[in-house]
């Protein structure tokens, strides 16, 4: 199979699995706006999907371990055992109901540039390792970059595996259903380099039509988790006076948090963004006034002081609307990364090797959180972008073109060449 469809086949593939009902989609005009794909972590569906990059990377010729949070590395030796290992990869696991090309990616380009070495006999002096982060979005076990967090030592695997998602269920037991509970304990002492292809998830690229982006830092990102306790009682009987509505006082937050991150951006000119994305709302009956609300606030900015202060502001303005509503507000901080700059080197490594290639590529910075940013704390790490169509991510209608993945694989080939030839 040539090169080209060998990728886009992983990725068509994937993408057909992960839809339900299953739905084979090779170009933009056949996407369903409603009917997107969802492989949260410990699910069915990521177990298909893993398994598939497993038994890809395995035909690739790499030596295959899963850790304890289920992450998946992939090795194949190199000629100087000296030198630090080439580590390459990013996510199999998705939003709710978001797109084909998010993590999945990076992943199936890993194993294509490993498939092009091969194929070109070339020889490796570094080790190279492509790998499979648990857990990168957040949506079944919080924190977001969670694979890649225990990886850096952030985040302990016991309390990784602690982790509850919406049903109830320990990362521990959904990974243990999957079997991809692993007991192997990567440590990064022997690992020099990461790299990451991802789609852009932006505009920018696909407005200015360049195909390939070589990211120079990452936005920071905090989630504050909300829970919020009213008290259930009848729509018709209770009088207003007399109401705990935990939804009422939910919607006081979220007004709150878009108010304040649009003021940042037209008074400070800032980046700041704020979102409220998850709403549970408890029981959940049109005539019941709703006893208790979890809600997911994400705040982002590449400046930290900003993202703080609304992080602050945020918490500091629950006590009030608690009292405002009679209700009682508990908060968790499960997820904060400063903005991350990656490294020189790799980004310089990554540029030179797209002019080695004849690729346009041009230099930026990312609104989207990665799991690089969790390793450019331990390693030199940089990413490589191609265009999302319309700047949509995180929905059904992401799209990345063909040939810019094709370019955007050659990029990341001859980064990871270069690399390990250093
Ligand atoms: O949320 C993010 O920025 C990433 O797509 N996980
Ligand atoms: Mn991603
Ligand atoms: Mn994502």
């Amino acid at each position: 199979m040539s090169k080209v469809n060998r990728l886009k086949e992983d990725l068509i593939k994937t993408g057909e699995f992960s839809r339900t009902p299953p739905k084979r989609i090779e170009r933009y005009g056949q996407l369903d706006p409603k009917k997107g794909i969802t492989r949260l972590a410990g699910t069915a569906e990521s177990w298909k999907i893993r398994d598939y990059a497993v038994e890809h990377m395995k035909e690739a010729g790499l030596k295959v371990k899963i850790d304890k949070v289920g992450n998946i590395f992939g090795h194949k030796e190199g000629a100087k055992t000296n030198k630090g290992t080439v580590m390459f990869g990013s996510h199999l696991d998705s939003v709710i109901n978001g797109g084909m090309f998010d993590g999945a990616l990076g992943v199936f380009g890993a194993v294509e540039a490993v498939r092009r070495m091969n194929d070109a006999g070339f020889e490796n002096e570094r080790p190279l390792e492509v790998v499979v982060f648990t857990g990168e979005e957040g949506s079944a076990f919080s924190p977001a970059l969670l694979g890649s967090s225990v990886l850096v030592g952030e985040l302990s695997v016991d309390e990784a595996l602690s982790r509850k998602n919406d049903m109830g269920q320990t990362l521990a037991e959904a990974l243990e259903n999957i079997g991809y509970k692993g007991s192997f304990t990567r440590s990064l002492d022997d690992v020099e380099y990461f790299v990451e292809m991802h789609i852009e998830q932006g505009p920018i690229l696909d407005k200015e039509g360049i195909s390939v982006g070589i990211v120079e830092s990452i936005s920071g990102i905090a989630w504050i988790m909300v829970t919020i306790l009213g008290e259930e009682n009848h729509a018709g009987t209770t009088p207003m006076r007399m109401r705990k509505d935990a939804l009422v006082a939910a919607s006081d937050i979220i007004s709150f948090i878009n108010r304040r991150a649009s003021e940042m951006v037209e008074q400070l000119g800032a980046a700041t963004v704020g979102t409220v994305g998850k709403l549970n709302v408890f029981p959940n009956g049109t005539n019941i006034v709703p006893g208790r609300v979890e809600m997911g606030i994400d705040i982002r900015d590449v400046i930290p002081k900003n993202m703080e202060s609304l992080k602050n502001e945020a918490l500091q303005a629950m006590p009030d609307i608690a009292k405002k509503y009679g209700v009682d507000i508990h908060t968790a901080l499960p997820l904060m990364h400063l903005p991350a700059t990656l490294s020189d080197r790799v980004v310089n490594m990554i540029d030179n090797s797209a002019r080695q290639v004849g690729v346009v590529a041009k230099r930026m910075n990312s609104g989207a959180g990665h799991d690089s940013q969790n390793m450019t704390e331990k390693v030199k790490a940089g990413m490589i972008f191609v265009p999302s169509v319309n700047g949509i991510s995180h929905a059904p209608l992401e799209w990345t073109n063909w040939e810019d993945i094709e370019k955007g694989t050659q990029v990341l080939t001859q980064t990871v060449k270069n690399l390990s030839r250093l």
